[in-house]
């Protein structure tokens, strides 16, 4: 029996913060000895804010050693750049032909971006979930592992599947098959550090909002102290009212490796001048082996690119069938 297939990736932009770790790789690393899985940087989707050329294939090196410093193991996994299949573009173009305008205009996280943006919005951007579609139904996985800011896009996916197998496909034979994404309870939604009803991101102009994988530990003593807190007297979880206090407590379980039960019983007496240390030192010592395997791992380019050339071949091994039969039940049937 083969193993059950998962697909997911990130975005080349810049660093990782705990965010993208405890939300998605994290959950990769404990899925990998029972699934296949497709792990990719979205270095074509990074393009659809403005980037530098001279970093961009950069960062996608550096998100592969990430990748590979958090745990996911290249024997075990297929870890490839999202650019150097041209079956994502390809199908995403397919794709686009099929999907109506209204139904990119409701994606809460382009309306999002294009506020920031203003008059400099691109097209790629909007049609930027499409794009999505595209990564993720070429290799026909049966989860897509991400965080809960990913959920619409998911479902945007299914109805593009749908929509697909619907026109194209024969009665019960579907062309492409529809995914299931995976979202875990725990870590789903990690929290800004200065603001604990908006979520961790890379775009935050605040740098004291997000701790990065790579942040020394001073840095992340440092923001940890300057978090935003609230007043009253011991921890808890899931008080609407204190949106600080449960993220931190959360981060404090996800990197302790405790249960909640657990972290909420040593936590509910403790004050915020006794918790902050605890976090800082539990986040240190959480990020250290991951920090000193990037670095190993930056420092040798070659294992690097050897990794992702294999990768670009077992992807492709999956993607290019794939796309074809897109081909072939949308007409392009033409052979010499
Ligand atoms: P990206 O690059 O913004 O984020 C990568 C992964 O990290 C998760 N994540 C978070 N999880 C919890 N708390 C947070 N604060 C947080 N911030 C980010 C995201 O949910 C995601 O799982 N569109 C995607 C990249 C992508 C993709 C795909 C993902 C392109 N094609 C196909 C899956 C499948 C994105 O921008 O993620």
């Amino acid at each position: 029996m083969p193993q059950p297939r998962i697909l997911s990736g990130i975005q080349t932009t810049g660093t990782m913060h705990l965010g993208n770790y405890l939300g998605a790789i994290r959950n990769w690393v404990e899925l990998q000895a029972e699934y296949d899985c497709f792990l990719f940087m979205a270095d074509l989707h990074a393009i659809t804010v403005p980037q530098d050329p001279k970093t961009l294939a950069e960062n996608t090196l550096r998100l592969a050693a990430t990748y590979i410093a958090c745990g996911i193991d290249p024997d075990q996994s297929t870890i490839f750049v999202q650019s150097q299949l041209p079956e994502h573009s390809e199908l995403a173009w397919l794709f686009n032909c099929i999907t109506p305008i209204n139904w990119l205009e409701r994606m809460i996280q382009f309306k999002e971006k294009a506020l920031k943006q203003g008059e400099n919005v691109s097209v790629g951007l909007m049609d930027y979930p499409v794009l999505q579609a595209a990564d993720i139904l070429l290799y026909e996985p049966d989860l897509v592992p991400v965080g809960e800011d990913q959920k619409q896009h998911l479902e945007l996916t299914r109805d593009i599947a749908g929509r697909l197998n619907h026109q194209f496909g024969k009665k019960k034979k579907p062309v492409l098959k529809v995914p299931e994404p995976l979202i875990r309870e725990t870590g789903a939604r990690v929290m800004s550090l200065t603001d604990g009803t908006k979520k961790m991101s890379k775009s935050d102009p605040s740098d004291q909002s997000r701790i990065d994988l790579t942040d020394t530990p001073q840095a992340i003593t440092k923001k940890i102290k300057r978090a935003k807190t609230d007043l009253e007297r011991g921890l808890e979880f899931d008080n609407p009212e204190r949106p600080e206090c449960n993220n931190l407590l959360g981060l404090y379980q996800l990197l302790s490796g405790q249960t909640k039960a657990a972290v909420a019983a040593e936590c509910k007496d403790m004050g915020w001048g006794q918790f902050k240390p605890l976090l800082a030192e539990t986040t240190v010592e959480a990020l250290r082996p991951i920090q000193a395997k990037y670095t190993e791992l930056m420092d040798d380019r070659t294992y690097l690119l050897s990794v992702l050339a294999d990768g670009k071949a077992q992807a492709q091994a999956i993607a290019t069938p794939t796309l074809n039969k897109v081909k072939t039940a949308m007409g392009f049937t033409l052979s010499a």
